[in-house]
């Protein structure tokens, strides 16, 4: 008798996102919980995607990517990114850089491109929910580094004596979600170190990039010649642009890397979205403000929220980037942070995410002994951030 069906991911139910939405939308509440925006994409992005498929650009288009959102990408990085890097370092979209079925596509392909069976991949909780299923089905396993309130900053040494001879690579994301914070330089020049120092490789997650507030810089592993040698830097035109359901990414990285990330891309999609690449093509071309524009944009609902938020009971955690904000709720209840997310959904009619799915599975008793802390999206329009905040005074 054959052996019953073993899954391969055993640790895995619904996401906590899913969850939060369809309560959200089951109690009627404002949905402040999943990350996406709800306001619509650049009608210049409308009115192209439309004249891409009508001018019948709906085939297959080269693997890596259409030419000219490959040449527009790379003008974008060596204009934000590169100014002080030597040319012959800059990347060039050709050879650098290939357009992925979003971030996730990316993210998946870089980590089966690196991951053998038995190897460690470093990645720091609270982290994004597709890093470690991809590893794990990569035959590898994730080794986990908390990272606590309220700043959430990385301690260099402990990843430094978590690296050991199976250590392959570490996962960072800044812009950082869930927390809304930043890599500074400094810790960019230790992750360098360590990397060099051990020969690992890096995947940056900088879906994020654009969005940073108070003038604070993203310092993209793009600007490190260096570290970028040993690294995917990953990203996403679907926060960058609003259009997250386009699932459009793409993933950049030295020329031998990319080479080995293309054959595995290729037998995941192909290629991503033909109209999709046209259209975002001719935006950041016409368009360049959009992404200049888009850190105050997001600064702007960010300061509205946390102004409406200044009368009630719960601790504003400070958010550099993203559109995510924390708050500690530990002047409003005592529940743990999953049971008070269901109730702030159900009762009270605002839905927002609790942070202990975003940490490792067996230190959650821990976990929601110490810290009481959501996280709130702020990627909508200013009447649904001031009736949610309106109501969160009320607690
Ligand atoms: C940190 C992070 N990485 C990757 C992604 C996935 O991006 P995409 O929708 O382009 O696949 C997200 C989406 O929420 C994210 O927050």
């Amino acid at each position: 008798m054959r052996t019953p069906f073993q899954t391969k991911l055993p640790n895995l139910g619904t996401s906590i996102f899913t969850e939060m939405s369809m309560m959200a939308s089951q109690y009627d509440a404002i949905n402040l919980s999943q990350g996406f925006p709800e306001f619509d994409t650049p009608d210049f992005l409308k009115s192209a995607i439309n004249q891409a498929i009508n001018e019948g650009k709906n085939q297959y288009c080269p693997s890596t990517g259409l030419p000219e959102l490959l040449n527009q990408i790379s003008q974008m990085v060596q204009r934000r990114y590169q100014a002080k890097v030597p040319d012959e370092q800059k990347v060039d979209g050709m050879n650098n850089i290939t357009v992925t079925s979003g971030a996730t596509e990316a993210l998946w392909v870089a980590i089966q491109t690196l991951v053998r069976p038995a190897d460690e991949v470093i990645i720091f909780d609270p982290a994004y929910d597709s890093y470690e299923p991809a590893v794990e089905l990569a035959g590898g396993s994730c080794r986990h580094i908390s990272l606590n309130a309220p700043d959430y900053k990385i301690d260099w040494s402990e990843v430094k004596e978590t690296i050991n001879s199976k250590t392959r690579a570490i996962v960072i994301n800044s812009p950082h979600n869930p927390t809304g914070t930043l890599l500074s330089k400094s810790d960019i020049t230790e992750l360098q170190k360590i990397v060099l120092e051990h020969s690992l490789y890096l995947i940056s997650d900088e879906v994020y990039e654009h969005m940073t507030f108070d003038g604070l810089r993203h310092e993209s592993v793009l600007s490190y010649p260096e570290l970028f040698k040993r690294a995917f830097v990953v990203s996403s035109f679907g926060k960058t642009f609003h259009c997250t359901g386009w699932k459009m990414g793409y993933c950049v990285a030295p020329t031998e890397l990319t080479v080995e990330f293309r054959k595995i891309h290729q037998y995941v999609t192909f290629c991503s979205f033909t109209p999709a690449q046209h259209a975002i093509a001719s935006m950041l071309k016409n368009h360049p403000k959009h992404i200049d524009e888009l850190a105050g944009f997001y600064q702007k609902k960010r300061d509205v929220l946390v102004e409406a938020l200044k009368g009630s009971r719960f601790e504003i955690l400070p958010s550099k980037g993203t559109y995510f904000l924390l708050l500690d709720y530990t002047g409003v209840s005592e529940l743990n942070d999953h049971d008070f997310s269901h109730w702030l959904t159900k009762e009270i009619g605002v839905a927002v995410i609790p942070l202990s799915p975003f940490y490792q599975a067996d230190k959650l008793t821990e976990y929601h002994r110490n810290n009481k802390v959501v996280r709130l999206c702020f990627a909508k329009n200013e009447d649904t951030l001031l009736k949610a905040a309106e109501i969160l005074c009320l607690l």
